[in-house]
């Protein structure tokens, strides 16, 4: 099988890649580090020396770089088993005081990415009658929260987007799932490490673990759509 996760590098795309090569797929993996990427690499082959992993530096912000990053996927692997459209950017704000732009750059790198893409990798899926594609929500794709701003607004179209495809592709053996979580330890709550205790936080391993299960079910069923919630609430 073989799986393609944009921003695998670091968080919750990071923690898929790891259970996905653990589990023997063979992946394509984008960010825009390439010395993450490299050790990245080199980590998923020491996990699993019987995959392969293919690289490439990419802003999924910018349209021409996600369609040559298509390309690429479709010339590591004649088949394209599973895309998830993972790589995310939160910038907080409140919409009338946010910088101006920050619309812009989140429904960039948080909608188009994975609306240009799909586009891209979902022929290849037709041609199989088969494919899973997850899109990384939020639960900031269905309530507004403090300091959520032009976030949420991004993650309703992606959840939008999500929705449009999963009706489109039902027909053609292609399942596609929402995952929508909560406060989730990662690079983006660093800065929170000693001001919360570990546990106040889900694991980015819980969010992997939860894409094994939306991959695993039987052929008629799918997982259109999961939250996924700390113990103790959201923050
Ligand atoms: N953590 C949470 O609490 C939480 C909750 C709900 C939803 N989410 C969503 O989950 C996804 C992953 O979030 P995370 O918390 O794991 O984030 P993270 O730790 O900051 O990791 C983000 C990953 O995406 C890559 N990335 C970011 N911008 C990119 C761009 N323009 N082009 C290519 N790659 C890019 C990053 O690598 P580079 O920076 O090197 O490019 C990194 O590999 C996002 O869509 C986020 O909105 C997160």
């Amino acid at each position: 099988m073989n799986a393609v996760i944009t921003g695998g590098t670091k968080g919750i795309g990071r923690a898929i890649a790891d259970k996905l090569a653990t589990e023997g797929y063979n992946l394509v993996l984008c960010s825009r580090s390439e010395a993450d990427l490299a050790a990245t690499k080199q980590a998923l082959l020491t996990l699993n020396p019987s995959i392969s992993v293919a690289t490439a530096p990419v802003d999924m912000s910018q349209k021409a770089e996600v369609l040559t990053f298509g390309d690429f996927c479709l010339s590591a692997y004649d088949r394209i088993d599973v895309l998830i459209n993972n790589a995310g950017t939160f910038i907080p704000g409140e919409l009338c005081a946010e910088a101006d732009g920050a619309l812009e750059s989140m429904i960039e790198t948080n909608l188009y990415s994975a609306y240009h893409l799909t586009r891209k990798l979902v022929p290849n899926m037709v041609a199989h009658q088969s494919g899973y594609i997850i899109n990384m929500a939020s639960i900031a794709s269905f309530m507004a929260y403090p300091n959520g701003g032009s976030y949420s607004i991004s993650k309703f179209a992606l959840r939008g987007f999500s929705k449009v495809l999963r009706a489109e592709l039902m027909d053609k053996g292609i399942k596609v799932t929402t995952v929508m979580p909560g406060a989730t330890w990662s690079h983006s709550w660093a800065g929170m490490k000693d001001q919360l205790p570990e546990s106040r936080l889900m694991q980015a391993t819980d969010i992997a673990d939860t894409i094994w299960s939306v991959l695993n079910l039987s052929a008629s069923a799918v997982m259109e759509e999961v939250v996924l919630r700390p113990q103790l609430g959201d923050l």
